[in-house]
């Protein structure tokens, strides 16, 4: 799993995907570009959600606030108390961790123990091998089992409880070392807020202290009404957006995972009060469908019901994703209740209330969210797409299986050879599609390995010129995922890619 990740990463580098960021001063860590696929990749995941979350429904608009926005906004969304990540330092190697991480790692290596007895269990038995029965009765690894769970239920607890005391006991009572270092010379636990600060104004005294935005959630918020008013909105309404948000994380080594600037797709969903159960199972679902609509595979993806609640939230969900890395949250869909509004009423001294024409009366509307991190999904479809396939003829190929919808580029067109008036009809072709779609015209390399390039850059056609092109206006289009080849007009091409790479 290790190693497909590390493919990923490459391959995400070497095809133009996405580059450390700053990198000839070598990189700042947990922050990326989007070099010149990625980007492409990147623009095209956010308007297929835009499409499917504004354009397809009457009732939801898009709006794209600031970045910078008035400090007490954090205070009323509770972010400026409750944002924090309990953290210890390793008084020997100077380095800081993520205390519930270190604890979840250790409970990662129990983990790995019951994984080592199934294997070897498998290995034993043969076919004869019930995965489900050899865990519910042997001894050793119902202790593990065990083991896991009463460490990650005390450390919830304690969390919880904001007892870091207790946070810190356990780290010590189960000899955690540091990951590095192997030290175990631990300070106390502390809370550290996860937004970054920033100052508006140029002058020392004058200036404001302004926080980055960790969600783009709020900026809705504070607009509800604006757009209510101005778009005449009915509830239930939706305002949708996509932009950066900031997080100072502490554990940022997943790649494009988790990052310290990133990009979220968030809508808020504004509903009468006590209809919130059905809307939460009406996003949960639709939002589901969202991501099977892009065919990579039911399998991959399933519902994490949320024990343990965000301050805002009285029911929460993650739709999660099969990473290189396990299965990992990549969109959540929350009950919000009427947190957000009630504090920005309270904080700013506005009314934030709907009139309801058929119910005769105002009042705070309860919001049902839905929030999915851009990278994240970016992370999703590009790892899952990402694969090695052996040939009949024993070599092995690398192609990135895109959804064509998403794809950075649609079609290459290549003329087989250089000369013969056939680079002339090329790029008379990647004229002509150029209006509808992304294409490229290539003509370096043997045209067998133009294929291959096409193939590890996830690109959907390839549309070959020849000779006898120039006799009938005919060309071979070969088809990406199947490597089939066909002969087809120079007139169809539009309609034959459109076909493939329209919603
Ligand atoms: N407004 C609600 C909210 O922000 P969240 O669970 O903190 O909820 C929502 O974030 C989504 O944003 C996550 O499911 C994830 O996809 C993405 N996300 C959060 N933190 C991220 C990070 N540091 N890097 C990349 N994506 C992140």
């Amino acid at each position: 799993q290790d190693d497909k990740f590390k493919k990923v990463i490459s391959h995400a580098k070497e095809y133009g995907y996405v580059f450390q960021s700053s990198e000839i001063y070598d990189g700042l860590s947990a922050v990326y570009d989007y070099a010149q696929n990625g980007a492409e990749l990147k623009k095209n995941i956010r308007d297929y959600w835009w499409k499917a979350m504004v354009q397809m429904n009457e009732n939801i608009v898009g709006i794209d606030a600031a970045i910078f926005m008035h400090p007490t906004t954090w205070k009323a969304s509770g972010h400026v108390d409750a944002f924090n990540d309990p953290l210890i330092d390793n008084k020997d190697s100077k380095k800081r961790y993520r205390a519930d991480v270190l604890i979840e790692d250790y409970c990662a290596k129990i983990e790995a123990k019951i994984d080592k007895e199934v294997k070897k269990a498998a290995k034993r038995f043969g076919d004869a091998f019930n995965k489900e029965e050899f865990v519910s009765t042997n001894g050793r690894v119902l202790g593990y089992q065990e083991k896991i769970n009463t460490i990650l239920s005390r450390m919830a607890k304690s969390l919880e409880n904001e007892d870091l005391a207790d946070v810190k006991a356990l780290i010590e009572e189960l000899e955690i070392a540091d990951p590095l270092t192997g030290s175990k010379n631990w300070t106390d636990v502390k809370q550290f807020n996860l937004m970054f600060g920033t100052k508006l104004g140029a002058s020392a005294e004058s200036a404001m202290d302004l926080y980055l935005r960790p969600e783009t959630a709020q900026g809705i918020f504070v607009n509800f009404l604006n757009v209510q008013k101005t778009g005449r909105m009915k509830i239930p309404f939706g305002i949708a957006q996509t932009g950066k948000a900031f997080r100072n994380e502490i554990v940022a080594r997943q790649f494009i995972f988790r990052m310290r600037e990133f990009e979220q797709m968030e809508m808020q969903f504004f509903i009468k009060p006590g209809t919130q159960k059905e809307w939460y199972e009406h996003w949960k679902e639709t939002r589901l469908k969202w991501h099977h609509s892009l065919g990579m595979g039911a399998d991959l993806y399933r519902f994490h019901d949320h024990e343990k609640l965000a301050h805002y939230a009285d029911a929460a969900a993650d739709i999660e994703f099969k990473f290189p890395f396990g299965f990992k949250e990549l969109e959540g869909i929350h009950s919000r209740t009427d947190f957000d509004l009630k504090a920005h009423e309270e904080y700013s001294g506005k009314k934030l209330q709907y009139f309801d024409p058929e119910e005769n009366k105002s009042y705070v509307p309860y919001v049902l969210e839905t929030s999915i991190g851009l990278d994240r999904m970016f992370l999703a479809v590009f790892s899952n797409s990402l694969q090695e396939e052996e040939l009949e003829n024993g070599t092995t190929r690398t192609v990135l299986k895109l959804p064509s919808v998403l794809a950075p580029v649609k079609a290459a067109i290549l003329p087989l050879v250089k000369k013969d008036g056939l680079p002339e009809i090329a790029r008379k072709i990647v004229d002509e599609l150029k209006w509808d779609f992304n294409v490229i015209y290539d003509e370096k390399d043997a045209v067998g390995r133009r294929y291959r390039r096409q193939d590890a850059n996830g690109t959907p056609f390839c549309i070959t010129v020849d000779h006898d092109t120039l006799e009938d206006n005919t060309v071979t289009i070969r088809h990406r995922d199947t490597m089939a080849q066909e002969r087809v007009k120079i007139d169809d091409l539009r309609d034959i890619i459109k076909k493939e790479v329209d919603v």
